[in-house]
């Protein structure tokens, strides 16, 4: 018998940034002779391309770390654990013109390989990116950047290769709220795919 289907009833809000759960990333930038490194906490961030790999941040004007992009063409994408949920917070509440977020939250600053700005190697991924297009959205800049370089935490890669991102632990941002990321469901593809049949003991 067909299941009786519950009845959802909808209000309308105003138009608004409501896309969620979104990853909140800490964006380093700076490393060069004239900008400090830097970190600003970005939530609007996101990737657009697959080839070439493109992703975009969005940065108000006003922020020290998007004066740094404009200049150095640069920024690294550091994926940040639950764990560092508070450092992850803490960025996103004071400017890199009046502290060294660096030496307050004590991140060690790792070498990128192809980008100037230094990554933050206490975040499992850290996606190097070299700035394309600049797009003035409105309230954002938008930074639309292609991936030159990818690391990874050897300690989080399986002995198949592969990243075990349940034991990276990561941090999801959902309309002014941090969660942890929940258990693994299934894997890409799953809802089509044929179920192995169980060998029968004998
Ligand atoms: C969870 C979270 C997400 C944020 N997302 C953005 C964002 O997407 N774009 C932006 O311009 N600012 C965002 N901010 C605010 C900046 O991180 C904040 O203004 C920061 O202090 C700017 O640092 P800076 O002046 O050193 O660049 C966010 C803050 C938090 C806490």
């Amino acid at each position: 018998m067909k299941k009786e289907k519950a009845i959802i009833k909808k209000e309308s809000w105003k138009p608004g940034t409501v896309l969620a759960p979104v990853p909140p990333v800490l964006v380093s930038c700076g490393g060069t002779r004239d900008w400090q490194p830097n970190i600003i906490t970005i939530a609007w961030a996101g990737t657009v391309c697959s080839e070439p790999p493109i992703v975009s941040v969005s940065i108000r004007p006003e922020r020290h770390s998007c004066t740094i992009i404009k200049a150095t063409g640069e920024y690294v994408i550091n994926i940040p654990p639950a764990s560092e949920a508070k450092h992850v917070d803490w960025c996103g509440m004071v400017s890199g013109r009046d502290v060294d977020k660096f030496e307050h939250t004590g991140f060690t600053t790792g070498t990128s390989l192809k980008v100037k700005s230094p990554l933050i190697v206490e975040c499992p991924i850290n996606l190097e990116c070299r700035v394309k297009k600049t797009v003035a959205l409105g309230s954002h800049v938008m930074f639309i950047a292609e991936i030159v370089g990818v690391q990874v935490s050897k300690n989080y890669i399986t002995r198949s290769g592969r990243l075990d991102l349940e034991r990276c632990g990561l941090l999801a941002y959902a309309i002014g709220n941090y969660y942890r990321l929940g258990p693994l469901i299934d894997h890409f593809g799953f809802s089509v795919r044929k179920r192995k049949k169980k060998r029968l003991k004998r």
